[in-house]
């Protein structure tokens, strides 16, 4: 067994959990020039770790065999990142490093959190006189070693310490890092949490338009590839649309087949689409393309349901474009792809926007948009228009109804109608187009049919109304036509 002798308050930051998300943090901060402590409960993973890449080629790391030599081999105010599983995992973690710590040191918990556990940790942390900095990390593990998206919360002091060495191991964008302090306590994993939630809805409108283009044109995996490689060099240009094309070119060495097509068709999840659609409906913010979204992977995941409707099939999905179509047919399912990201982006917004309102911070939705152009998993050509729109207005009342968005919805509008229902009749399911679409009809409508709910509410509950014409809340007595409706204040 390896001992290690680290040397005291030597290290600029710490790596506590050296899985692949941590040790490859951990290798950019090297990498970037910040002496790096690194600890990992199971010796092993920090053997490995040096072994692996501790010759100096990469940077200076500070390997530790026992947290209090981790603690210790950090410089003062001691800055210490939590890549452990999240959940009770990161408490322990907490704890153990809290226990050594001293007043001004600074946690980072860089996992995927839920941001109510972040906001009780900061209050945990302060009240022992420590800092505490839920981070969001998006770009997978490529991205944590060659620069991620991050999304720090907690407090200015502490950002002022960690901020320019995140900010210099991020992803860049036009010179600019791809990281901002997003607000207090919470609102780093708040936002890396809609992130999530949009990159549930990015992915499966892109799966949806796949099955039609599949349907539709008979097509194979790879000649799709090729029109989603096609539609990369325009306004979807994404980094989801790139590797989607890449998926659907991969053939399975052993039997020739296309991969895709050996794939069960289960979709998993493990948490951020479904705290996204949890925290929507408590801040009563309509998020329905990621809600679709993350039913659409349980509906895919209902194997009992699933088999016992395999009776009602019937016979697979009709929908066959004639040849003299293709091209329009194409063209169509591009623009619905694109008026339903629209409309998924501008929800996430709103969900952010009333997340700040809920919990009191300040976000800037520019420079959050600005940090997701590189480096994350939702990052895409169509977030520097976002970006540009909320700088014009930080306080826009809903994205999709601003330039250059509204112009382009209202053109790709009439393609997304003709999708759904070309898809609705053929029997092809496709959850986020049909609500992307009914949403932009309900958002728009100048009148809704929630006056007859109100209507049946108060017949049934006295839950009362309010009227277009007149102030006051009202109630009427159903029941008896004669009788006047009367006013309850
Ligand atoms: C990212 C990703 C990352 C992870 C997702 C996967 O931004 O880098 O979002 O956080 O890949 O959490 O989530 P599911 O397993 O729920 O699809």
């Amino acid at each position: 067994m390896t001992v290690f002798t680290p040397a005291i308050a030597s290290a600029d930051i710490g790596v506590y959990g050296l899985g692949v998300m941590g040790a490859n943090l951990a290798r950019n901060l090297a990498r970037n020039g910040y002496r790096t402590a690194v600890y990992n409960r199971t010796l092993a993973r920090t053997e490995k770790l040096m072994a692996l890449h501790g010759t100096g080629d990469e940077g200076t790391f500070v390997p530790a065999d026992d947290l209090a030599d981790f603690v210790a081999s950090l410089a003062k105010p001691r800055v210490a990142i939590i890549m452990v599983q999240a959940g009770s995992a990161t408490d322990a973690a907490m704890e153990q490093l809290a226990a050594l710590m001293e007043e001004g040191d600074i946690l980072v918990d860089c996992g995927n959190s839920l941001f109510t556990d972040t906001i009780r940790r900061e209050k945990w942390a302060r009240e022992r006189g420590l800092h505490f900095v839920g981070a969001g990390v998006s770009g997978g593990e490529e991205g944590a070693l060659w620069g991620p998206s991050i999304m720090p919360g907690g407090t200015e002091e502490s950002y002022r310490r960690l901020g320019p060495m995140f900010e210099k191991i991020s992803a860049h964008h036009d010179g600019q890092p791809c990281c901002t302090h997003v607000g207090a306590d919470g609102a780093g994993h708040f936002v890396k949490m809609v992130h999530n939630g949009i990159e549930y809805a990015d992915m499966q409108v892109i799966a949806e338009a796949y099955d039609l283009l599949r349907n539709g044109l008979g097509a194979t995996p790879a000649e799709i590839a090729d029109i989603f490689t096609t539609w990369n060099a325009g306004e979807l240009n994404s980094y989801l649309i790139e590797i989607t094309a890449e998926v659907l070119r991969q053939v399975d060495a052993e039997t020739g087949i296309p991969l895709v097509d050996l794939i069960v068709d289960r979709a998993s999840q493990k948490g951020t689409g479904k705290w996204t659609v949890q925290t929507a409906l408590d801040l009563a913010v309509p998020v329905t393309g990621i809600g679709e979204a993350t039913f659409a992977r349980g509906a895919s995941d209902s194997m009992v349901q699933r088999e016992a409707a395999r009776t009602l099939a019937g016979g697979d999905v009709a929908l066959r474009v004639a040849d003299t179509e293709r091209d329009a047919f194409v063209e169509d399912v591009r623009q619905a792809l694109f008026a339903s990201k629209i409309v998924a982006y501008s929800q996430g917004f709103d969900l952010i926007t009333a997340g700040a309102v809920e919990y009191g911070w300040r976000i800037d939705k520019g420079a959050l948009a600005a940090i997701w152009r590189q480096g994350c998993i939702i990052r895409a050509a169509f977030l520097d228009d976002i970006t540009r729109a909320y700088a014009d207005d930080a306080e826009l009342a809903l994205l999709l109804a601003a330039e250059p968005f509204a112009s382009r919805i209202r053109d790709c509008v009439p393609a997304l109608r003709s999708v759904v229902a070309k898809a609705a009749l053929a029997g092809v399911p496709i959850p986020v187009f049909a609500s992307s679409l009914s949403y932009f009809d309900t958002i728009r409508a100048t009148r809704l049919p929630a006056a007859l709910i109100q209507g049946q509410r108060d017949y049934f509950g006295s839950h009362t109304y309010g009227r277009i014409d007149k102030a006051g809340t009202f109630h009427t007595l159903w029941a008896v036509a004669t009788r006047p409706e009367e006013q309850w204040d």
